[in-house]
């Protein structure tokens, strides 16, 4: 068993330059894991606090007080981990820690002991296959609370390269509509800035339908069959401009008020109108029913909760109630512990949940998720097109797909298309 022989928490930037929490973990004297954890701008109401307080160095300060305490411990078992965490801050949230702390640590235990075995960190996590890679989600024209005025309401327009048939050609599909969209916007938009959001998705002056359209005919302009080569998703990420004073969803950078009933409606129209495969948080976090009525009416789109699961196992229990989702965003920091996370995956396979890993709008360089996503059996990874935070994530996949030769697991490509 790999043992935790030092550990040691620093203070570093992520992607948009906001202080957050490094851990180096070292097993067996020698063997070094790192995590830093991300963050949210669009965060859920229900995820953990990232830190103490709010401030990133006090969390820090509290970690170093009780590093200690995880010398000696089994740095490849998640749980033991957690109950290190745990003896710290037992609360919920994590409020006495810092669920970013929670998260650094126990990622880079794995990270660590994933060394010390030397073996893949995906498979550390599942011993046995079959593996199978992800399809990759890129966010191609973003909005809401990742850009500024003048771009959707919405959060992300995203592709997803369903006719791939290997995780390289997967990647080059996105990059393409990546490039094609940049292609369009410019004969579009003479003041067209290049501008891009928190997550490198394109931010143009466009509003939410023009939006969706401009990706859908990137698809159709590169020559590929929309919803069959390549498949168009959106984020809402609908609690950010869901009022809850007056209970409606004010689309303020297009001047347009949804009641509820009218949101259905119009998240069912273009679920048809642009053969969405996927759509998240199109409801507010707390409306279970109206989720569970946009699941009913759409068989063939993965209807997802993020802000409305927060990777939070008991609100995957609430949510199977009412079959609200098919779909389940996986980001470790809303839950803090890997176990916690982990605990959440075991209760959407019971309910049948499609789940999605994903990244977080503030990103460090690390690359864990990738194994995370395969470990998981993730249907999809949400980790965003370009960006060298972004493309960390994906790059480590294509380093992933060398296993397939190395241990003879063709299992790791074979199986990736359906
Ligand atoms: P966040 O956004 O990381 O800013 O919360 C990502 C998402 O909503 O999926
Ligand atoms: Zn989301």
């Amino acid at each position: 068993m790999p043992t935790i022989t030092s550990v040691k928490g620093r203070l570093i930037f992520n992607s948009r330059g906001k202080k957050s929490i490094e851990v180096d973990v070292v097993s067996d004297d020698k063997f070094l894991g790192r995590a830093c954890a991300p963050s949210g701008a669009s965060v859920g109401s229900h995820e953990v606090s990232s830190f103490v307080n709010n401030n990133p160095s006090l969390s820090l300060e509290i970690f170093n007080k009780y590093s200690s305490k995880f010398i000696g411990v089994d740095s490849s078992n998640p749980e033991s981990v957690y109950k290190i965490i745990k003896s710290i801050d037992n609360s919920d949230s994590f409020s006495s820690l810092g669920g970013s702390v929670a998260y650094a640590i126990s990622m880079a235990a794995v990270d660590s002991a994933s060394k010390s075995l030397d073996i893949p960190l995906f498979k550390l996590l599942k011993p046995s296959g079959p593996y199978k890679f992800p399809y990759p989600l890129g966010n191609i024209i973003g909005g809401g609370a990742h850009a500024g005025p003048g771009t959707p309401d919405i959060q992300e327009v995203l592709s997803c390269p369903v006719g791939a048939r290997s995780i390289m050609e997967a990647l080059e599909l996105n990059f393409s509509v990546h490039n094609q969209v940049r292609i369009i916007l410019e004969e579009t938009d003479r003041e067209f800035t290049y501008g891009k959001g928190d997550e490198g998705a394109w931010a143009p002056h466009v509003n939410n339908e023009e939006a969706i359209t401009i990706v859908s005919k990137a698809i159709e302009r590169l020559g590929l069959d929309l919803g069959k080569d390549v498949a168009l998703g959106i984020d809402f990420a609908s609690s950010s401009f869901w009022d809850r004073t007056t209970k409606k969803y004010n689309y303020s950078r297009q001047n347009i008020i949804r009641n509820t009933d009218q949101q259905i409606n119009y998240v069912n129209e273009l679920i048809q109108n642009f053969k969405l495969l996927y759509v998240e948080d199109p409801v507010n976090e707390e409306d279970f029913e109206s989720m569970a009525s946009i699941t009913k009416s759409n068989n063939n789109c993965i209807v997802t909760g993020d802000d409305m699961l927060v990777t939070n196992e008991e609100r995957v229990k609430v949510a199977s109630r009412y079959g609200a989702c098919t779909g389940a965003i996986l980001k470790v920091n809303q839950a803090g512990t890997l176990y916690d996370a982990l605990k959440f995956v075991s209760e959407c396979d019971k309910s049948g949940f499609n789940i999605i890993t994903s990244h977080r709008s503030g990103e460090s360089i690390d690359s864990q998720i990738a194994h995370i996503a395969i470990s998981t059996s993730s249907k999809m990874i949400k980790t965003g097109v370009i960006g060298g935070e972004r493309v960390a994530k994906l790059n480590e996949l294509l380093r992933i797909s060398e296993y397939s030769l190395i241990e003879g697991m063709a299992e790791l490509s074979s199986t990736y298309h359906e």
